[in-house]
């Protein structure tokens, strides 16, 4: 058996504060661990881990890791009390008919309470080919994993959502987030032994609902190329959407060709025809379709349009804004592949909706931290980056996505006003694997005089070096991410 060493960096903060290793084969024989999932932006090779079984632990982890079954559960609700044996009628333990042993309520069960929160919450990940490891579809693969189900159900760990509650923060669209009822549906079937219940009755599954996609009119295309075996890379390939007239970009979908090897994706503009040169020297260079862009980013300055991490499906922007793209000039499509143990040849595409004119251009603006490097061997590094808005007058915030590397463990966006903190996003336990976009459910409205505070906390008790700002995985990054019209 082929064994691999994991640093501690790899694992997300949740895992290396649980201590439950999180790591699992794919099915598909995909040999490498599911803990590096990421829409980072700019963020580069995970230095994962394509191995086989075994996993051994480096020696500093040792005692911060116990490998363990999620065993305890804080608060199961009360499982149906059951009488002791002594106090069942002698007839029913002769017949066995247990449930007339038990009181209260009848606990949930697949059919009538269960399937339809899997259906619409779970299964757009859980499902055969999809990018979960295991299919939540049937009674029976569900049954099989209900212990860990409840587990992660009840810690909020899945659905991937790791943005806080709405509690002091603007609440978001659309939350992944399961609530009170619906965890305790899940949790209780589970405690109750994963009972089927009745397939004949079942509750009627609604299917999630997807924003709609209407002009599938442009789709850009890599060329396809071939993932071969080794470290993860990111590859550029410059494409070409063909525009006489500026267009703006009000939706995407992204169309994954080889699932097994596309862990993130990014399109971005280029403005200008200098850059669009450098940019095409660059693709010159390397013999290969596209271009390697791990090393000096995409080689000229663009702008963000598209960000996709596994996961995500068709993404809208609020209605009616869109992000400009430029006549005549070209896009780069950055994919992050993860290689698997054979070659495969992806031609991975995305699909735009693009129209003539939008009421209100959208901008994606960003604040980040840079300056001197982090400590090493410190639990809780805090980093701050402050800023107004560059136009004047009031501009609308639409939605927020924050994105640190690694050693991130917490992260929070605020508009400061007047002195006084709003909370526009709290992630306090930092998943790296799902640097998610959040869209706020309502607008929020920045003046002039207010401020913008990106605050990123790190954890970085596993260094013994500085650690330094920039694209590379063993550096961080501290980014604060706003989708801003102008009113
Ligand atoms: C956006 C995609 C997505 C959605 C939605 C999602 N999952 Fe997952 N789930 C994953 C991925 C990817 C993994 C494997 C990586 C990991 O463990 O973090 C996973 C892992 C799991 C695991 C195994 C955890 C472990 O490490 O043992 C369980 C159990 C699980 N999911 C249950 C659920 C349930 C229940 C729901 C719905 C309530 C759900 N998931 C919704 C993507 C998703």
């Amino acid at each position: 058996m082929r064994s691999c060493s994991l640093r501690r960096s790899s694992f997300t903060p949740f895992a290396r504060r649980s201590g439950v290793l999180r790591l699992r084969r794919r099915p598909r024989s995909r040999a490498h661990s599911e803990l590096a999932r990421t829409g980072a932006v700019g963020s580069v090779a995970l230095a994962l881990f394509a191995c086989g079984g075994d996993v051994r632990i480096a020696r500093e982890d040792a005692t911060h890791v116990a490998p363990a079954a999620p065993t305890h559960i804080d608060s199961w609700p009360e499982p149906s009390r059951r009488l002791s044996p002594a106090s069942v009628p002698a007839e029913a333990r002769r017949l066995d008919i247990a449930p007339i042993a038990r009181t209260g309520p009848p606990p949930p069960t697949y059919h009538q309470d269960v399937a339809p929160i899997f259906a619409t919450r779970c299964v757009t990940c859980h499902d055969e080919g999809g990018i979960a490891p295991f299919s939540l579809r049937a009674y029976d693969a569900a049954a099989a994993q209900a212990e860990s189900i409840a587990w992660v159900v009840e810690h909020h760990i899945m659905p991937p959502w790791p943005a806080a509650p709405t509690d002091g923060c603007e609440p978001l669209r659309d939350s992944r987030r399961l609530t009170d009822a619906e965890v305790a549906l899940v949790v209780g079937w589970a405690a109750a032994g994963a009972p089927e219940g009745d397939a004949d009755t079942a509750a009627p599954i609604v299917p999630g609902t997807e924003p709609r996609f209407t002009r599938s009119a442009e789709a850009v295309s890599a060329e396809p190329y071939e993932v071969a075996p080794g470290a993860d890379q990111l590859r550029c390939f410059v494409v070409d959407p063909g525009l006489d007239q500026d267009r703006f970009l009000t939706a995407f979908r992204v169309r994954v060709d080889r699932s097994e090897v596309v862990h993130h994706l990014m399109l971005q503009a280029i403005d200008d025809a200098g850059q669009e040169e450098l940019i095409l020297a660059r693709d010159r260079d390397d013999p290969a379709p596209g271009y390697a862009c791990d090393e000096g980013g995409l080689g000229g300055s663009t702008r963000g349009l598209v960000v996709w991490a596994q996961g995500d499906r068709t993404r809208r922007w609020p209605e009616p804004t869109g992000l400009r793209v430029t006549a005549h000039r070209k896009l780069v499509l950055q994919i992050h592949y993860h290689p698997i143990d054979v070659s495969v040849l992806d031609r991975t595409a995305v699909e735009l909706e693009l129209e003539a004119r939008v009421a209100r251009e959208g901008e994606m603006r960003s604040l980040s931290v840079a300056g001197s490097p982090l400590p090493p061997r410190e639990r809780d590094v805090e980093v701050v980056a402050s800023g107004r808005p560059t136009r004047e007058g009031p501009i609308v915030v639409h939605g927020v996505r924050a994105h640190m590397h690694q050693l991130g463990a917490r992260a929070r966006i605020e508009v400061v006003r007047d002195g006084t903190p709003r909370c526009l996003l709290d992630i306090p336990d930092w998943q790296f694997e799902w640097q998610l976009f959040y869209d706020l459910a309502r607008p929020f409205v920045m003046e002039e005089t207010d401020e913008l505070r990106v605050t990123c906390a790190y954890d970085t008790t596993s260094r013994i070096e500085p650690v330094g700002w920039g694209t590379s995985s063993d550096e961080e990054m501290c980014i604060g991410y706003v989708y801003v019209t102008v009113p």
